[in-house]
């Protein structure tokens, strides 16, 4: 979402590259960080609206590592995660082990299980989470902002612990090109707190932006020394 981006687009004085993949949503803004080059692609919108979601951020994905050749995918943006794993609104985290969908039911075990699930890897981010201080987590992915007992009942089997809507169609696309791929997510919401998703995702999108925006810098300073 441009909400998502906004923050990280001034704090990189990035300049946005006018139709780039046109006459597709998705937008490119380029800069660049410590001598390299840096990008930041949004969905973009249709109908006035911002597209959040796997469909997009599959086009997005594919548009943008066939085109720029990215030596390493972050995929930054906001996520709900569970209280009962001690995570706060607020929290930053990089993604760990492997990214999942928890609405792709084929099955319940067996290799069309596993087709569904996905189980994308990532790259293993535990020492620059060490180093600067943000939790790990697993990434899990989903068409939906709330929370179905089936898509539950999947997390929880695969000790999902951070629910996100486009992570898993990324690292889709970043596995058949072989692409690194770190998740970098800002937590909004707590998915098994009291309230309703969608109240307390608007509530604190700008305050978990700004933590990402903040993650973000950190983390390219750290990587493009
Ligand atoms: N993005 C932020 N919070 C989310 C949630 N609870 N589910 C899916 N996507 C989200």
């Amino acid at each position: 979402m441009h909400a998502e981006a906004a923050p990280l687009i001034e704090k990189f004085n990035l300049k946005k590259v006018e139709d780039f993949f046109a006459p597709l949503p998705p937008q490119l803004y380029k800069g660049e960080h410590n001598g390299k080059e840096i990008f930041v692609i949004l969905n973009g919108q249709q109908n006035g609206l911002d597209l959040v979601g796997c469909e997009p951020a599959t086009l997005s994905t594919q548009l943008l590592i066939s085109k720029l050749n990215p030596t390493l995918l972050i995929n930054a943006g906001t996520c709900g995660a569970f209280k009962s794993n001690g995570s706060n609104i607020g929290d930053v985290y990089l993604s760990k082990d492997e990214i999942m969908f928890h609405d792709r039911r084929v099955g319940e075990s067996g290799e069309w299980y596993k087709m569904g699930v996905g189980f994308y890897p990532c790259l293993d981010a535990s020492q620059m989470a060490k180093d600067l201080g943000f939790k790990l987590g697993r990434c899990t992915t989903g068409s939906s902002l709330d929370m179905a007992n089936e898509d539950l009942a999947l997390i929880k089997k695969n000790n999902g612990e951070l629910k996100d809507m486009e992570a898993a169609a990324i690292a889709w696309v970043a596995s058949l090109y072989n692409t690194p791929l770190i998740c970098v997510k800002s937590v909004t919401d707590l998915c098994d707190g009291d309230r309703t998703t969608e109240e307390e995702f608007r509530e604190n999108l700008s305050m978990a932006a700004n933590n990402l925006k903040d993650a973000c810098f950190k983390i390219l300073d750290y990587l493009l020394k």
